[in-house]
């Protein structure tokens, strides 16, 4: 814990002075005159505030991603669905040259940014619902220089969208049930990212309904941990050629491949 706390003071240190930790390392004799600042800081902090929100960015699949109020901050265990999702596109471009792939609820915009920068001849179209979103997004597409990949749309689910050539959707829904007590740093985070409905996986069936009605070949979705069974039981009510479900790295179940036959 004190560790921990000692790691925070030093980003928090490193945004104010935008000075890295050697240069503190050398410097350590000096006065500071951020002291006052620091000190906000840290105690902000220490209300549970997101740290990522207070230094304006957060790490992922090893790259440095914009976050801000009102956008959720990007969790590790979504590099797991960007690696599935890579493996059957990569496929798809050594068959076809090229693939094009719809993401829902985009945030931050990690997971399709991640997927234009690792696969050349790529497509994406990202939505979402909430306007902050869309422009954060958009600024990390352009920071990772692959805005020209991406095109932005304001839509709920599939509602704007023209599915034509669309080979995969891929989601990280909002799939918490809305009755669930949040721990109190997610408290920060916007409710629209987190809560899925009564249950917490309607917005995840809706997509499902959605996908299949547009007959895009392949979804691949993040969900909750005790999500698995009730999903596999709706699978069934649609053609489906293969599915498999993944754990994160904690060893819960997160995730789920589907694959649809027409
Ligand atoms: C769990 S966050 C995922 C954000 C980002 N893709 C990630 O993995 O960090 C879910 C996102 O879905 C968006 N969203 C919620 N309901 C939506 C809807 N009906 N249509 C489109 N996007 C929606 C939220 O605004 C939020 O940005």
């Amino acid at each position: 814990m004190l560790a921990q706390n000692i790691k925070t003071a030093i980003l928090l240190h490193e945004f104010l002075t935008e000075k890295n930790v050697i240069w503190l390392h050398l410097n350590y004799d000096k006065e500071f005159d951020i002291e006052f600042e620091l000190v906000k800081l840290i105690k902000k902090r220490a209300t549970n505030y997101p740290l990522e929100y207070i230094i304006g960015k957060a790490s992922f699949y090893g790259e440095t991603f914009l976050v801000k109020e009102g956008v959720l901050i990007p969790r590790p265990e979504t590099e797991i669905l960007i690696d599935n999702a890579i493996e059957i596109l990569n496929e798809e471009v050594a068959k076809n040259g090229k693939v094009k792939v719809l993401e829902i609820g985009t945030g931050t915009g990690i997971i399709s940014v991640m997927l234009a920068s690792l696969i050349k001849d790529i497509e994406i179209v990202a939505v979402d619902i909430n306007d902050i979103a869309l422009d954060l997004a958009k600024q990390n597409a352009i920071k990772h220089g692959v805005e020209d990949k991406i095109t932005f749309i304001k839509s709920d689910l599939y509602e704007n969208i023209n599915n034509e050539d669309i080979f995969m959707t891929i989601s990280n829904p909002p799939y918490i049930a809305d009755d669930y007590k949040l721990p109190d740093n997610v408290k920060y985070e916007p409710s629209n990212a987190l809560f899925g409905g009564k249950v917490g996986d309607e917005l995840l069936k809706r997509i499902i309904d959605d996908t299949y009605q547009r007959k895009i070949k392949y979804l691949l979705c993040e969900m909750g941990y005790d999500q698995k069974r009730p999903l596999e039981e709706y699978f069934k009510d649609f053609s489906v050629k293969s599915h498999s479900f993944y754990k994160d790295y904690e060893d819960f179940d997160r995730g789920f491949a589907l694959e649809f036959k027409f």
